[in-house]
């Protein structure tokens, strides 16, 4: 019998965009096996997709309450063990709320909830047991970011004392110019996304990254948010002005009408005996700059990478890996975590990360609508 995590899914069907990372991630290290799921509300399109990737109806339910209903009726060790929750961002919480309190282990998409209250109320349940929660902000599994937060934990650029984080993306450009489409958008809709677009979709991403690589919190914020029509309720676009403590500061830039801009995520942290850069479109390339030396180039896979971030690797130096591999590394980092194997808590985000990235999302847009003021974290 094969020992692989009896693995449910909730959205994710053909029709979306994060469903095929989750699957090829699950299937990278032979851990997960599909077992379950709900891809789509629609039925008769759920079976669809089911037989067009190969996988037996038998277990692909009418909705999430069916299906936890139903596994619950079956046998402990037949039953699906983690289930990963992809679908529109209202759904989140409702669906990890009732899988934490059933007994499940969850894999989630970020933004965690709709709002910080939300996020506390999973935070509570999750205490009271011992369920695997995890939260895919995804790019924390590539090994150059693991690397650099080891570096700079070990003291690599010394004490930090600037950090920038960029994400621009285009894609919102020719939405939001036409009344009916930026209308029928479900990320511009805030009963479907939340109080924010681009902060809670992106500027989530850059907030939660520069936290995990500096290994420090953001304490404060001051944002001022781009909205660009009346009618629009949603952020598109915003600059946050960050402290982190009495010296250390940054800015956080994050747009999603920065024109014909793909998935340029950036990030630079800047100490006082040096600085490390990464950019997300060129994963594998870690930028270790020293005054008065030769910029250096850091890569995967080689022995001066610590354990963590090679464990990351699969194959030898110069073999490229990319985005799968980064969500398949946080999928493999979970899956110890289930089977009670030893592992170390920066290989997946978790239920700290989604209660600070709510608190972000909420204090952010809340620093901008009282006049792009200070507020605290
Ligand atoms: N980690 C990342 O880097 C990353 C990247 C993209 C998206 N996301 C997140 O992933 C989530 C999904 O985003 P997307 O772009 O794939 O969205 P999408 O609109 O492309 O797909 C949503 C999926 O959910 C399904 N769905 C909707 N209602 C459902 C229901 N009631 N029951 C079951 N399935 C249902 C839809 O059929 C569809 O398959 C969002 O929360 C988003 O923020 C994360």
């Amino acid at each position: 019998m094969s020992n692989k995590l009896r693995w449910g899914v909730l959205g994710g069907g053909g029709e979306s965009l994060i469903g095929v990372l989750h699957r090829v991630a699950a299937s990278m290290f032979d851990s997960y096996q599909l077992t379950g799921a709900v891809f789509n509300p629609d039925f008769e399109k759920n079976i669809l997709f089911a037989r067009e990737i190969g996988i037996p109806t038998d277990r692909i339910y009418e909705d999430f309450d069916t299906m936890v209903a139903r596994e619950l009726e079956l046998p402990e060790e037949e039953r699906i063990q983690v289930f990963s929750v992809l679908t529109p961002n209202f759904l989140h919480f409702p669906m990890a709320k009732k899988l934490l309190e059933s007994g499940f282990h969850v894999i989630c998409e970020k933004p965690m909830t709709m709002n910080y209250a939300e996020a506390l109320e999973l935070q509570e349940i999750q205490n009271k047991n011992n369920n695997v929660f995890a939260l895919t902000h995804t790019y924390t599994g590539y090994p150059m970011i693991r690397q650099m937060k080891k570096m700079i934990a070990e003291g690599a650029i010394g004490e930090v004392q600037k950090v920038d984080a960029q994400y621009y993306q285009g894609w919102i450009n020719p939405i939001i110019h036409d009344p009916s489409l930026r209308s029928t958008t479900w990320r511009l809709d805030p009963e479907k996304s939340g109080i924010s677009c681009c902060m809670g979709d992106i500027g989530v991403h850059a907030y939660q990254m520069l936290e995990y690589v500096t290994s420090m919190d953001i304490r404060s914020v001051l944002a001022d948010l781009n909205y660009l029509y009346e009618d629009n309720k949603m952020d598109i676009d915003g600059t946050v002005l960050l402290r982190l403590n009495d010296s250390a500061k940054g800015v956080l830039r994050t747009s999603q009408i920065a024109t014909a801009e793909e998935n340029n995520f950036s990030i630079a942290v800047f100490g006082r005996e040096g600085t490390l850069k990464w950019d997300q479109e060129n994963p594998n390339y870690l930028y270790l700059l020293k005054e008065g030396k030769p910029a250096q180039t850091l890569k995967p896979g080689h022995d001066y990478n610590s354990p963590v971030s090679l464990d990351g690797t699969k194959l030898p130096p110069g073999h490229p890996e990319g985005i799968f591999d980064a969500m398949g590394n946080i999928y493999k980092g979970v899956a110890r975590a289930i089977r009670g194997e030893e592992y170390d808590p920066m290989e997946f985000p978790g239920m700290r990360d989604g209660v600070r990235g709510m608190k972000f999302i909420e204090t952010v847009v809340a620093s901008h609508m009282e006049g792009n003021i200070w507020k605290t974290l």
